[in-house]
């Protein structure tokens, strides 16, 4: 039995799972119906995306519910009553929440099943589309007629190893593959294998025609008119204006490239299976001593739609490694990570956690006149200095206000705190230390910090041999 043999029999779900999924969406579909027609509003219960399309891994259980309304409707209309009818329904089934992506919905969770309702509008085709969701049963209809159950468990699988080395899913939490880019990626290649083959040889940007009758050159470029900075392109087949994998970022579609060439030359379970790298909490803290590991802390006082925050983090993010980039701090990584309830954490490594006490000012040759007498009269007030070099140009060194990275961060947090709903929040700053420790392991971000500290997912043991 090949590896792949192996890992399907623990990823197709088997008959009890199916009716346990099946029974829910019918009490769940049953629900919706009866509210909606006593509010008087005809509308169409579906289900959609994997579970739809047979293609959802065990243990997976995430129903998406999309509710049909007429486009008789306004989209305010269907933000608040058709939503309305769907939070009746999430109340009277059981535990639930608020969701928000471009659009409200709710999800409600019973009998160890996840399900969001959506609601949508119900148009004739993928043209017509008032709001991204709205294509969604369009993307069924496609997968449904394109892919046979011998593919179906080709996508359980591409997307099982996407998932264990980080790059399934399209939030801003993993900027990945979506669940519709693996079916696309099946749709063409046909097999979890040649799907692998042909990614171990991409070079980027990627270009990949999911569709028959198109002219192809002249659809790449519209698309990279409209997406100059994705990556990889894969127009949807129901709407090839549209790229699917639009928001895949360079680190997760290299991290598949080379995930693909490894497991080509190291056909394993590990790439099936994440395991966390067990490593002591003494050995973490001594990596913070030798190593300049530095966290940045938040409190969330209020949960936001995940995408928000963890954009506003990312950008956070970006911001702290420019400024600190800009006051000669050398930065060797950085991440980010929340729990998207209680906490959120950037992470930051830098070559050294100070910046030598003087600063280097190196000025122009003396023989410009005029540059030479205003960096003189620049640096006047300078500890040491100006003086010639051996270059023939003046030089002087300056005693900086702040060298240590952590006051550095205290000091500017204004600078790059500015996104809307971090900036009244004030982040406490430390060195990677064991309390910082205990409580990301706490908060669940266990194998985030564990790849941040010890920088090697565990496939890439087999990249070599
Ligand atoms: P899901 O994110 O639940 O994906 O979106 P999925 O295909 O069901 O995969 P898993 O197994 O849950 O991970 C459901 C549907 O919403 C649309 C797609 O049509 C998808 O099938 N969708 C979702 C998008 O088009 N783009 C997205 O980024 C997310
Ligand atoms: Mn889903």
């Amino acid at each position: 039995m090949d590896v792949e043999e192996k890992v399907l029999e623990m990823l197709k779900p088997r008959r009890e799972e199916y009716e346990l999924v099946e029974s829910a969406y019918r009490k769940i579909a049953e629900k919706i119906e009866e509210k909606a027609s006593l509010s008087g509003i005809q509308v169409e219960v579906t289900l959609q995306g994997s579970i739809a399309h047979d293609t959802w891994l065990s243990g997976d259980r995430d129903l998406d519910v999309f509710v049909l309304f007429p486009t008789s409707m306004t989209l305010e209309e269907l933000r608040v009553k058709g939503f309305n009818i769907l939070l009746e329904v999430a109340k009277e089934i059981g535990r639930y929440e608020l969701r928000f992506a471009e659009h409200p919905y709710v999800r409600v969770f019973l009998n160890g099943v996840e399900a969001d309702l959506v609601p949508a509008f119900k148009v004739s085709d993928p043209g017509k589309i008032v709001s991204a969701v709205d294509r969604t049963p369009f993307h069924t209809q496609y997968v449904s007629k394109t892919l046979t159950p011998g593919d179906k468990d080709q996508v359980r699988l591409l997307k099982k190893f996407m998932k264990t080395i980080g790059v399934y899913g399209a939030e801003l939490k993993t900027k990945g593959f979506s669940g519709y880019a693996v079916e696309l990626l099946i749709a063409k290649y046909r097999s979890f294998r040649k799907t692998l083959e042909e990614a171990s040889n991409w070079e980027t940007p990627v270009f990949i025609n999911t569709l028959e009758n198109a002219d192809w050159e002249f659809l790449k470029k519209k698309l990279r008119r409209k997406y100059p900075d994705s990556v990889i392109y894969m127009p949807d087949p129901v709407d090839p204006l549209r790229n699917v994998t639009a928001n895949v970022s360079l680190k997760a579609l290299s991290t598949f490239i080379l995930g693909a060439r490894c497991f080509l030359k190291n056909p394993s379970i590990d790439f099936f299976i994440a395991e966390p790298q067990p490593v002591s909490l003494d050995e973490i803290i001594k990596y913070s001593t030798d190593r300049c590991l530095v966290v940045l802390k938040y409190e969330l006082p209020e949960a936001l739609p995940p995408d928000v925050l963890w954009g506003e983090l990312q950008r956070v993010e970006a911001n702290i490694v420019n400024l600190l980039e800009n006051r000669d701090f050398e930065i060797i990584d950085s991440s980010t990570w929340t729990d998207e309830k209680y906490a959120a954490y950037i992470m930051l490594e830098a070559s050294s956690c100070s910046t030598p006490e003087y600063k280097l000012y190196v000025g122009p040759k003396v023989t410009v006149k005029e540059r030479s007498d205003n960096f003189i009269s620049k640096h006047s007030e300078n500890e040491y200095g100006p003086w010639i070099g051996k270059d023939g140009r003046l030089r002087s060194l300056k005693k900086r206000a702040i060298s240590s990275i952590v006051d550095a961060l205290k000091e500017w947090v204004k600078e790059y705190n500015s996104p809307p709903h971090l900036k009244p929040l004030t982040p406490s700053i430390s060195r990677l230390n064991h309390e910082v420790v205990i409580e990301i392991m706490e908060k669940g971000g266990y194998a985030w910090l564990m790849e941040f500290v010890l920088k090697k997912p565990s496939w890439m043991a087999k990249c070599t041999g």
